[in-house]
């Protein structure tokens, strides 16, 4: 019989392996498709395939300063995803923990912190921009945190196919890309449809917790989260900035604009 030490290695090798194997595969997948190399089913349900993005394309593009340590640290961390399967996420983790999906983790200071705060915790970190995934591993190899996997692509399909219902003990989605034109409204992460998939993915009691320093954004949150019946506020309106998430240079930017900061955190019924 393995020790639990032993299966935890054996996993870890098995994660590195698959990592590996996908790793032609990274350009396809940080766009959000699927890899050319392996055919898998098609999921039952039948989630958007030619969505509206939320993020600029061009963010997945540009070649990180730090590519020596993204190369080193990619089989640590990274998944690899196919495009339509569910994840195995006890074995990218090597156990069974509360899973945390965070949305657009930027460079990740957030991530990181909060990452070694909670090391009871699994966190699953959904970022385009590659010199913030490779800003995020040096952050995580620095602190020696092994409870942070990243997934370089787009969250959008990734929610839609990669999680079962209730499996989630939180989503987080720290200033999420405004989008200011009206025109461009319906590129914005929180809005209902999105929201509601997020609401099935959360287990009972899991939060979805947003932050924003873009007034009418965080106004346009409040109203989308209150619309969805499967979650509840659990502040009467905007939740006072808790002390407990970490401050980043996005946060920073707005306060030093002189901009409001709004919280919400909202609980899955
Ligand atoms: C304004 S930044 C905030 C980053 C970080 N949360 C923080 O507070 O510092 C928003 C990030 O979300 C990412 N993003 C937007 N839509 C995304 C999507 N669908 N999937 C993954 N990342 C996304 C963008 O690439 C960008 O880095």
């Amino acid at each position: 019989m393995h020790s639990s030490a032993q299966q935890r290695s054996q996993q870890q090798r098995s994660h590195k392996q698959s990592t590996q194997r996908d790793t032609s595969d990274q350009a396809s997948l940080a766009a959000g498709g699927s890899p050319q190399s392996e055919l898998r089913p098609k999921p039952t349900s039948d989630p958007p395939r030619r969505h509206i993005l939320t993020f600029n394309a061009r963010a997945g593009r540009s070649r990180p300063k730090h590519m020596d340590a993204l190369e080193q640290l990619l089989p640590r961390y990274e998944i690899g995803w196919d495009g339509v399967s569910r994840l195995d996420v006890e074995s990218l983790y090597g156990r069974k923990a509360p899973l945390i999906l965070e949305i657009g983790s930027g460079n990740g200071e957030a991530t990181a912190a909060l990452a070694e705060a909670e090391p009871e915790r699994d966190i699953l970190a959904v970022e385009i921009y590659p010199q913030g995934i490779a800003n995020l591993m040096l952050d995580a190899q620095e602190r020696g945190l092994d409870n942070i996997r990243i997934y370089q692509g787009d969250a959008i399909p990734l929610m839609h196919h990669a999680f079962g219902p209730g499996s989630l003990a939180g989503v987080r989605v720290y200033f999420p890309d405004p989008w200011p034109k009206k025109r461009h409204h319906k590129r914005r992460i929180i809005q209902p449809d999105h929201v509601a998939r997020m609401a099935e993915l959360l287990e009972p009691g899991g939060t979805l917790h947003a932050a924003t320093d873009w007034a009418e954004y965080a106004h346009h949150m409040l109203r989308v989260l209150q619309a969805e019946e499967r979650l509840e506020n659990t502040s009467a309106g905007f939740t006072p900035r808790p002390d407990f998430r970490p401050m980043t240079k996005f946060e920073r930017r707005g306060i030093d604009a002189g901009h409001e900061i709004f919280d919400l955190i909202f609980q899955r019924r």
